[in-house]
């Protein structure tokens, strides 16, 4: 059997569209297996803290990806996917606002995504693979039947980020929140390296206003699966 013959739903979008919540959901319906990609990257800019990598040394952090030694345990809808770096669980750390960032600025450098591509590849196993991230559609798995670009204005991602901290007893402003979401939307789309941008064949769904079991059945919808 060939890689193209599993199937993938690819779903691409911005932080904050509930893209995280809404794979795991699609995921664990269809009995399928889960990528999230920007773990990847997050534990990249992990890594090359604790080897004090700087973020613009790019030989070392290139050998810091292609080295990673990372595994993921699957977790009920709704809960971080577990993500544990040469045996530690650090499910809590990667999840971070600065480790967010630093994963934003890792993630411009092309040999950097390079050295993870085959890694994201592998995990196109039977029967089937949803994939989280910003480039699935484009550039991993540009054959996937069903892509799904998910989205919310910034305003929305800011709420609910805000409230999720608020539950985990963090306070921060939401006006910083917003002002920080910007930015790395700023980065992700305006960077030359594979640019956080609908697949031309990607199936584009606003989730503002929208709750998670309305954003499920959409996208169940979208993968035919309704
Ligand atoms: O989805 P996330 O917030 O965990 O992703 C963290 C960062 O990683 C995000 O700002 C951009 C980058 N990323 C990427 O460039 N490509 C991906 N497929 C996934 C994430």
């Amino acid at each position: 059997m060939s890689d193209t013959d599993i199937p993938v739903i690819t779903v691409d979008g911005p932080g904050g569209s509930g893209k995280g919540t809404i794979t795991q959901m699609l995921a664990k319906k269809l009995g399928w297996h889960l990528l999230d990609s920007g773990a990847l990257y997050r534990l990249t800019a992990l890594a090359a803290s604790r080897a004090n990598v700087a973020l613009d040394d790019e030989p070392a952090l290139v050998k810091v990806a292609a080295g990673l030694d990372v595994a993921f345990e699957p977790t009920p809808p709704g809960e971080p996917v577990k993500v544990f770096l040469a045996g530690d669980d650090v499910t809590a750390e990667v999840r971070t606002e600065s480790c967010g960032d630093d994963a934003s600025k890792v993630a411009v450098i092309q040999p950097v995504r390079d050295a993870l591509l085959q890694r994201q590849r592998d995990f196109r196993i039977m029967p089937g693979l949803v994939a989280d991230g910003r480039d699935m559609g484009t550039v991993i798995f540009p054959d996937a039947p069903v892509k799904i670009f998910l989205t919310a204005s910034a305003e929305e991602r800011a709420q609910r980020r805000y409230s999720q901290l608020k539950d985990a007893g963090v306070s921060v402003s939401i006006d910083a929140l917003l002002e920080e979401i910007r930015a790395r939307d700023e980065r992700d789309m305006n960077r030359s390296a594979a640019p956080l941008k609908p697949a031309d064949d990607a199936q584009v769904i606003d989730s503002t206003g929208l709750s998670i079991e309305e954003v499920l059945d959409r996208c169940m919808a979208a993968a035919g699966q309704a």
